[in-house]
């Protein structure tokens, strides 16, 4: 959607929705990655005054769970959002504007690739969403699904024994310590230098938090749903006429 109302041509790249569940997500992350390590490694002086600023290991437990839900919940939100833009705006989860992967992201790694190795004058001409977006993206989409699940048999230990053998709540909390090192490592290296300390947009990209990308920044980051919009922009004048 374009916006003239300032002085530089802006576009809406994220809706209220998409930027409030990402700092949400953001803040309920960090919730989960502190108290979660702090009770794996309680035995560090760290740990134990983080778990004494909290109040105890009762509560550091209780923050772990309650920003669990929170994080769960956005998943929720998310599923609910790509529903609703499925079929009440009719939107193509295939389509160059989603975020779903397709086989042409293939040909753009693999064009990327080329032009990080020197073989290309100029990077692919990305849509909306770039390959590396979109892994950022089912990376933690997915792994929630994995964290929840674990971490269920953590929290109802009892009641899971009944249907399971007892050694799987063993194997839920290697497997949840595990994903969460991934997690915590993925997150703070990779996903944080490439969204932000890229040349293109050191020292950070503030997309997710303003929601609005210039016109310089389409073009240059997004080429293909630029030449989208334009083709989209002029059939409509050409209808109008
Ligand atoms: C998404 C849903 C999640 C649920 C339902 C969940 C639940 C739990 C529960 C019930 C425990 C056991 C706490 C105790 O001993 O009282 C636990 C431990 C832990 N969680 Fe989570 N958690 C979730 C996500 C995460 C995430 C995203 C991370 C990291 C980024 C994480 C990191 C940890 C760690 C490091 C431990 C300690 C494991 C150990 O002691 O070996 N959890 N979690």
């Amino acid at each position: 959607m374009r916006d003239q109302t300032v002085e530089q041509v802006i576009y809406w790249r994220f809706n209220v929705l998409h930027r409030v569940v990402h700092l949400v997500v953001m803040f309920a992350f960090i919730g989960v990655g502190l108290t979660g390590f702090s009770m794996a490694f309680s035995s560090v002086g760290l740990a134990q005054t983080f778990v004494w600023l909290l109040g105890g290991i009762d509560s550091v437990r209780y923050f772990h769970r309650f920003c669990a839900v929170i994080l769960y919940l956005c998943v929720v939100t998310e599923i609910l959002w790509g529903l609703y833009y499925r079929f009440v705006l009719r939107g193509n989860l295939l389509g160059p504007n989603s975020i779903c992967f397709r086989i042409r992201d293939l040909r753009f790694f693999r064009e990327h690739m080329g032009y990080l190795l020197g073989q290309s004058e100029g990077p692919p001409r990305f849509e909306r969403f770039t390959w590396w977006e979109k892994l950022d993206y089912w990376t933690l989409f997915l792994g929630m699904h994995s964290m929840a699940l674990t971490g269920v048999f953590l929290w109802f230990p009892e009641f899971f024994s009944r249907f399971f053998p007892g050694y799987f709540v063993n194997i839920a909390q290697v497997l949840h310590f595990d994903e969460a090192i991934l997690a915590v490592l993925y997150k703070f290296f990779i996903h944080t230098a490439v969204r932000h300390l890229r040349p293109e947009v050191y020292p950070g990209d503030w997309v997710i938090f303003t929601g609005k990308v210039t016109k310089e920044t389409m073009m240059r980051a997004h080429p293909g749903e630029w030449a989208l919009l334009n083709a989209h922009q002029q059939g409509s004048a050409t209808r109008d006429q």
